[in-house]
């Protein structure tokens, strides 16, 4: 694999690759094989061995999955990684991985569903508990912290309601209990923050989302110190939540673009978020580099631009939330985000709407609250569509 240490994020994405095969293709081949074949016995017990780096079966490693993690450790200044088939695969590896029974976790409440279901229904099996702080009081965090907590998650901008934490922060208090930081970063992607950078172990990624970028195939990583990778690639070896190889040759291809993509993406968000600030029908708008976001300093400072996802409160409620969804026209009503296609949702009735309405408030999901995961369309047909659906609602 080629490394690119001293190279711009850019090129770094577009020219970490596998060796050429004797062929000399210039477009990465895909590596279609369960398995790899060895020259005699003994190459086969070094590398069963460990003695010998070297790819055994497609479950441990495969020279597609390698190049993708290869090149998102590249982008996010992380020593290894290990690629999963989706991003909870991800999320739910590293935490049965490094977590024993009795141990527990202290996470911001606003975290993705699944995941919440993951600390709340399945880890407590094992008697391992979470307690949760509400991203708007960051300073509770040190109160919940117990002789056995190890681990300090967190995920910025959040999801739905776009709400940042501060990873300084965070990184800090970490330090000072000596408990392992990990943050998911999908909403922000390497290319718009580096959470490694702020004093991050691991980062995890859905690259299911803009990764991707197209909606094509699910994807998951993740990245950070190789101690706690290794642990992570030897349980993963064994239980089974590997990427496919062809996509993770889907994944690889897309993160050349990321950067190009993401640029537009939060162009895009941005003139969105300005228009929407101003409309009479729109009670309150988020998104973090508007200067009315609460954290709008912290958004500044950790992250280049301010990413694909705007959140905005439509006046009238639930109602009013559900029926715009049928206005809109251009847009697609789907439950993933992160796509070239501009996706429109409304947590309350569809995503969140087993939540109480007080669990839903507190992780800023309004009934009024309407997700736009803005795409790559031109940024006037996307304003137009949901400009007319606020009129015609
Ligand atoms: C922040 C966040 N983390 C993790 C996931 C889970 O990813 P996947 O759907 O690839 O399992 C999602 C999915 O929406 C997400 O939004």
């Amino acid at each position: 694999m080629s490394k690119k240490k001293t190279m711009n994020f850019e090129t770094k994405a577009i020219r970490t690759q596998m060796e050429r095969t004797p062929y000399q293709e210039h477009s990465n081949p895909l590596f279609l094989t369960s398995s790899f074949v060895f020259e005699d016995a003994d190459e086969m017990r070094a590398a069963f061995a460990g003695e010998k780096k070297r790819n055994i079966y497609s479950r441990f490693t495969n020279p597609n999955t390698s190049e993708f993690v290869e090149k998102l450790c590249e982008l996010e200044g992380a020593e290894a990684g290990y690629a999963f088939s989706t991003g909870m695969a991800a999320i739910f590896s590293t935490f049965a991985c490094l977590l024993n029974s009795g141990d527990h976790i202290v996470s911001s409440r606003s975290v993705f569903g699944s995941t919440h279901s993951m600390f709340m229904k399945y880890l407590p099996k094992w008697q391992i508990t979470t307690s949760y702080f509400k991203v708007n009081e960051p300073d509770s965090i040190e109160d919940l912290i117990q002789p056995n907590t190890k681990i300090l998650y967190a995920e910025t901008p959040t999801n739905p309601a776009v709400d940042i934490l501060d990873l300084s922060y965070l990184s800090e208090i970490a330090s000072k209990h000596d408990l392992i930081l990990i943050i998911d970063n999908c909403f922000a992607t390497p290319y718009l923050q580096a959470p490694i950078d702020y004093g991050a172990d691991l980062v995890l990624h859905s690259a299911t989302k803009l990764i991707d970028g197209q909606g094509r195939v699910l994807g998951g990583a993740v990245v950070g110190r190789a101690d706690l990778v290794e642990e992570i690639y030897l349980f993963s070896r064994n239980t089974g939540p590997a990427l496919s190889p062809f996509n993770a040759w889907i994944l690889s291809k897309s993160l050349e673009t990321l950067h190009v993509r993401v640029d537009r993406h939060c162009e895009n968000a941005l003139k969105l978020a300005q228009f929407l600030e101003q409309h009479e029908s729109v009670a309150k708008v988020r998104y973090p580099f508007l200067k009315s976001h609460p954290q709008y300093e912290v958004a500044k400072r950790q992250m280049k631009k301010g990413g694909n996802i705007v959140a905005f409160e439509v006046k009238g409620g639930l109602e009013k939330g559900r029926s715009l969804l049928n206005s809109i026209k251009l847009a697609s009503l789907s439950a993933n985000l992160g796509d070239s296609r501009t996706i429109v949702t409304h947590p309350a009735s569809t995503t969140h709407s087993k939540l109480e309405e007080s669990d839903r408030l507190e992780v800023g999901i309004t009934d009024g609250l309407i997700r736009v995961s803005v795409g790559l369309e031109h940024i006037d047909d996307i304003i137009n569509d949901i400009d007319q659906a606020l009129r015609n609602e």
